[in-house]
């Protein structure tokens, strides 16, 4: 359905149009003093231009068409040209009910059914999941869940790097220590590898890369291994296979505590069998070139202000790069699904690997012209120093002892609570450790960076993930008290004006969502969760519900309370924050 400041501007653009203006000068705008009016729409100003006219004149014109629409209380012109205009309680409580009955909560569908392709996790197999993956999932996951909501059909795909050097230094260093196994033997042509363990992959991973830094023979041994499976050496490609199943069942368990889930478990390994193609596009159409030694595909303009190295396509020893595997992968995301953006949700710092590889996309015609590819750059987590958030003992934090940190600080937290039984309590903190750093993420643009502070994300008060906890909590309990069995919406009227400042934030969030779906921003969601809740605690505060006497009044109330949660619970839900019943 369309949004409430929608479905003014086609009342207002109506009445510019009557009066002998443009449809386009209509455009309704919340009103940033709610104390004067709910909406503006300041069209007469570019009327004024246009006509030569004073823009008080158009206004008041356009004002007495809108006089006469009984959906508004009142229609002012303010000076110079302002429209300044207020609706009805009558008209609120009925849009307040479409709402309602909406499928979608009034969250516009601008999606078109188009499909999004979204790359976020991307973790690197063999090395454990750390910190520095945790935006992506985080944010990545609600970017899905809010493009799923607005319509689109989104295919999310982890994008492990599965192919990559960290792989040639884990099974160099396995051949090293056990040089008898079947699988390194210059004949091996299938068999069984030795079973390994997550535990195993988390100690030879930084062994063999401290190794490598000071073993200059082992260091080309490890090139020299990463290049052979990439050709296919039957016994590496067996110990990778067992490498990757390890890995892999390690990292959906660690995803699948955070609510985090992929359509597509594809690997920079999988576009491997697309780069023959790539290959052969860029030579046909005369893009790729020799460069010390390299095929490359210059991807420079010349508007760019900074220098912007070609990308590379072929090593001199014919492997594969990051890029490589970047572009072979939109041929087959396009070819397998045809979507019409794909957003990789990745650190910012990678924001050059990433418009080289578009440019090249792009020139190469790999994707249509209009395929949207866009990063979604995300900035650092930093520790209370202000620098990449780090253990204490200095090393870069592993994402299960992270959630074990959050969980034991929840945990404290909700010692004293009441509600909270002892057998509850360690799955109730659970979910409000990983709340609190979820929302203390997501509240975030973005492209920011923000330190990371327990201790203020689990606060009660503010905009925190514990605070939106406590108040469907908060709602649960009233509801539990009055007996309502049944809390579908049928708000007949309006009593008071807490009542009408929680409507119209109900009403606004449509386009909240379309400014968050526009933008890609999930904190805009966060930002409305949290209005929600707090103008939620105001009408509280001003209404006793529960000591309320006038039946009918009182069960609009609490079909109003009870919307406002399922309304807060889609907002959780987007941002994949699990609510609990008590705490
Ligand atoms: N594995 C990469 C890293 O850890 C992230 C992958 C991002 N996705 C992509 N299509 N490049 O930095």
């Amino acid at each position: 359905m369309k949004t409430i400041t929608q479905i003014l501007t086609e009342t207002v653009s109506d009445a510019f149009e009557k009066c002998g203006y443009e449809r386009s000068l209509g455009t309704v705008f919340v009103s940033d003093r709610m104390d004067l009016c709910q909406f503006q729409c300041n069209g007469s100003f570019a009327a004024a231009k246009q006509f030569r006219k004073a823009p008080f004149i158009i206004a008041e014109e356009v004002k007495n068409v809108l006089a006469e629409n009984p959906v508004f209380l009142s229609v002012e012109v303010a000076k110079p040209g302002f429209i300044n205009m207020t609706v009805t309680d009558e008209y609120l409580v009925e849009l307040l009910g479409k709402v309602a009955d909406d499928e979608h909560l009034g969250i516009p569908q601008t999606g078109n059914d188009e499909t999004i392709v979204i790359d976020y996790g991307g973790p690197n197999v063999a090395k454990p999941l750390h910190i520095g993956h945790l935006r992506s999932a985080i944010i990545g996951e609600s970017l899905k869940r809010l493009a799923r909501e607005c319509g689109y059909k989104v295919v999310s795909d982890v994008h492990l790097g599965d192919w990559g050097l960290q792989i040639g230094l884990v099974i160099a260093e396995l051949e090293e220590r056990n040089p008898s196994w079947e699988c390194f033997k210059e004949d091996f042509t299938e068999g069984t590898v030795p079973e390994l363990t997550a535990d195993m992959l988390n100690e030879i991973y930084p062994f063999a890369s401290q190794k490598s830094k000071t073993d200059e023979a082992f260091k080309i041994k490890a090139h020299q291994f990463t290049a052979d499976l990439q050709n296919g050496r039957p016994g590496y490609i067996a110990v990778w296979k067992e490498i990757l199943r390890v890995s892999v069942n390690d990292l959906k368990g660690n995803y699948e505590k955070l609510g985090v889930d992929f359509d597509l478990w594809y690997g920079e390994s999988d576009a491997d069998r697309y780069i023959d193609e790539l290959v052969q596009i860029l030579t046909d159409k005369k893009l790729l070139h020799e460069s010390e030694g390299a095929m490359v595909v210059d991807v420079e303009l010349e508007s760019d202000k900074a220098p912007m190295p070609p990308v590379i396509i072929k090593k001199s020893d014919n492997s594969s790069i990051y890029a490589t595997t970047d572009l072979a992968t939109i041929i087959q995301r396009n070819r397998d699904f045809s979507p019409s953006k794909i957003w990789y949700v990745v650190d910012k710092r990678q924001d050059l690997h990433f418009t080289q590889v578009f440019r090249c996309a792009k020139k190469a015609e790999l994707v249509p012209a209009e395929t949207e590819l866009e990063l979604l750059g995300f900035g650092t987590m930093n520790g209370s120093d202000g620098k990449p958030y780090k253990t204490r003992d200095g090393g870069v934090m592993k994402l299960s002892d992270l959630i074990e940190t959050v969980t034991n600080a929840a945990a404290e937290k909700l010692r004293s609570s009441e509600f909270v039984s002892e057998e509850d309590h360690t799955e109730i903190a659970k979910r409000v450790g990983i709340a609190a750093v979820k929302f203390g993420d997501l509240i975030n643009h973005r492209s920011k960076d923000y330190i990371f502070d327990i201790d203020k994300f689990l606060s009660f008060e503010g905009k925190t993930g514990t605070y939106l906890l406590y108040t469907i909590t908060r709602i649960n309990s009233i509801i539990k008290k009055t007996n309502a069995e049944n809390t579908d919406m049928k708000v007949s009227r309006l009593y008071t004006d807490a009542e009408r400042e929680l409507i119209l934030a109900i009403l606004l969030t449509g386009d909240v969502f379309r400014h968050a779906i526009d933008e890609k921003a999930p904190n805009y969601v966060c930002d409305n969760a949290y209005r929600l809740a707090a103008i939620f605690s105001k009408f509280y505060h001003d209404n006793h519900i529960l000591g309320e006497t006038d039946e009918s009044k009182k069960k609009d109330w609490i079909s109003l309370i009870a919307f406002t949660r399922k309304l807060i619970l889609k907002h959780l839900d987007i941002l994949a924050i699990e609510p609990v019943e008590n705490m």
